[in-house]
């Protein structure tokens, strides 16, 4: 079965299922969005069905709680969890400081506000979201519906004095409407090519009225589990200065893989 499955899944998969070591039973977990943390969602649903695991998570999208429950991992709100041990997600981007573009999805608002709420942040991702800089992956920024084109207007602007390479920003669609977030919000999408400082673009875009928020994750995340095609996965650790690596054998888990690919 994990022999259909694409290189890039297969180190998706990789990611994810060493990644799922880091949960514990009794814990309280934020799930991710997008389809490298399906597969953790995935994961930990075996773990609870065959091994007794015994967590509560919280999703960060509908997609994500509609998955989980549908693996039978018991799903709670934020606002029910209050703080998470640890949350497990996707990104779309990250550099060797483990900042993060995230949002390709168009999730990164509950995503930001789970991970920020949890006391640790694993990303599970394939080695080609590493970047030496920040920024060939447009930044999703959220956007209140209202005044969204004067708010895209004041973007553009703000980006004339910022350290970026482009400055064309895009609605997000969703075939020939906008593009809405499970908060009922647009996404604008900011095409900068290269960002050259992070941190003071992501505090001066939240200064701007009508964004909610936007997809850099800067010093948030603790780990990255990089997955690759043959099974290996490397783990960063940056809290720790450590660096690991071991491999996921894929014939190991053939079930799993029957059980849970489509
Ligand atoms: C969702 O909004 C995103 O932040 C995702 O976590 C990110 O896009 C990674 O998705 P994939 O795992 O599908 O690449």
């Amino acid at each position: 079965m994990s022999g259909e499955l694409s290189p890039i899944d297969k180190a998706k998969f990789a990611a994810a299922k060493r990644a799922a070591e880091y949960v514990e039973d009794g814990m309280k977990v934020g799930l991710g969005t997008g389809s490298t943390a399906a597969w953790l969602v995935k994961c930990l649903g075996e773990m609870v069905r065959d091994q007794g695991l015994r967590i509560k998570g919280v999703p960060t999208s509908t997609r994500t709680a509609d998955l989980a429950r549908e693996v039978g991992i018991e799903v709670i709100s934020l606002d029910e969890a209050r703080w998470l041990d640890l949350t497990i997600d996707g990104a779309d981007e990250f550099d060797a400081n483990l900042n993060l573009i995230k949002g390709g999805g168009g999730a990164h608002l509950q995503e930001k506000v789970v991970a920020t709420a949890s006391d640790q942040m694993v990303v599970i991702t394939d080695a080609s979201k590493q970047v030496e800089t920040l920024g060939a992956f447009p930044l999703p920024v959220e956007v209140i519906p209202f005044g969204w084109q004067t708010t895209k207007t004041l973007v553009e602007e703000t980006l004339i004095g910022m350290d970026v390479l482009g400055r064309t920003t895009s609605l997000r669609m969703n075939g020939d409407v906008p593009f809405i977030t499970d908060e009922g919000n647009h996404i604008l999408d900011l095409h900068l090519n290269r960002i050259g400082n992070a941190r003071q673009l992501s505090l001066v875009l939240n200064q701007i009225p009508g964004i909610v928020e936007n997809g850099l994750f800067i010093d948030i995340c603790d780990a990255v589990v990089i997955g690759h095609g043959d099974g290996k996965v490397e783990v960063r650790d940056i809290n720790e200065g450590t660096v690991e690596e071991s491999k996921v054998d894929f014939l190991e888990n053939d079930n799993l893989f029957s059980d849970i690919a489509d």
